[in-house]
C-alpha cells in the first residue's frame, strides 16, 4: 500500500526549517492503519518475538496495537516521573539539551525476545535510548519496525546490527 499518501507533511511545525510529518491523518484512516500494524506484525511474525517496546506517545499508538496483533505483551517507553514503579534511565542527546527516558525494571526479562517499534525514525536519538533500555534488561532485540524513516538524518546508522523494517521512507 502507498502510506505516504495519507500523510500530510506540514512545513515549519515545531519550528522553522522542520516539515513535520503528521501521522494523525493515516491514523484516521481505519483500513490504512489496519494494514500498516498488520506489516509490522507479518515483520515481526517469524521472529519470536514475546513482548513489543515502544516510547511515548506516538510509539504507544504503534505498539499497542502491534503488540495485540502479535498477542504478546506491551511495555511502554516513558518520560521522567510518569511510571510508578523502580524504572531504568538513559539520557540522550536531542538537538537541544539533554532528554531522559525510564522504562519499568522488571517489565523484561533477561532474554526475552523484544520488538522495538516507533512512529518515525528521525536522528534515531529516541529509539537508540529506547534499545539501550531493553539491553539494560537483558532484552535480546529480534527486530525494529516504523512507520516513517527520514532517511537523510541518517538514524539508520544507528540500527546496523538490526533486522529494520520502515513503511515509509522520505
Ligand atoms: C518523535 C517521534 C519519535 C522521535 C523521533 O517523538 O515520535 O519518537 O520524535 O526523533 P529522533 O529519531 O530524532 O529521536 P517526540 O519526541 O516528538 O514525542 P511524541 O511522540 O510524544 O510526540
Ligand atoms: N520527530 C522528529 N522529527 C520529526 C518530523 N520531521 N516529523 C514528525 N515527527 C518528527
Amino acid at each position: 500500500m502507498d502510506y505516504a499518501k495519507y500523510i500530510k507533511s506540514v512545513l515549519d511545525f515545531p519550528t522553522a526549517g522542520i516539515n513535520f510529518r503528521d501521522i494523525t491523518s493515516l491514523l484516521e484512516e481505519g483500513p490504512v492503519y489496519h494494514s500498516a500494524i498488520d506489516e509490522m506484525a507479518a515483520f515481526a511474525k517469524n521472529k519470536n518475538a514475546e513482548v513489543v517496546v515502544g516510547p511515548e506517545a506516538r510509539g504507544f499508538v504503534i505498539g499497542g496495537p502491534l503488540a495485540y496483533s502479535l498477542g504478546i505483551g506491551f511495555v511502554p517507553v516513558r518520560k521522567p516521573g510518569k511510571l510508578p514503579r523502580e524504572v531504568e534511565t538513559v539520557s540522550y542527546e536531542k538537538e537541544y539539551g539533554i532528554d531522559t527516558l525510564c522504562i519499568h525494571k522488571d517489565s523484561i526479562r533477561s532474554g526475552q525476545r523484544v520488538i522495538v517499534t516507533d512512529d518515525l525514525l528521525a536522528t534515531g536519538g529516541t529509539i537508540e535510548a529506547t534499545i539501550k533500555l531493553v539491553k539494560k534488561l537483558g532484552g535480546v532485540i529480534v527486530g525494529v519496525s516504523f512507520l516513517i524513516e527520514l532517511t537523510e538524518l541518517g538514524g539508520s546508522d544507528l540500527l546496523k546490527d538490526y533486522d529494520v523494517l520502515s513503511l515509509i521512507k522520505y
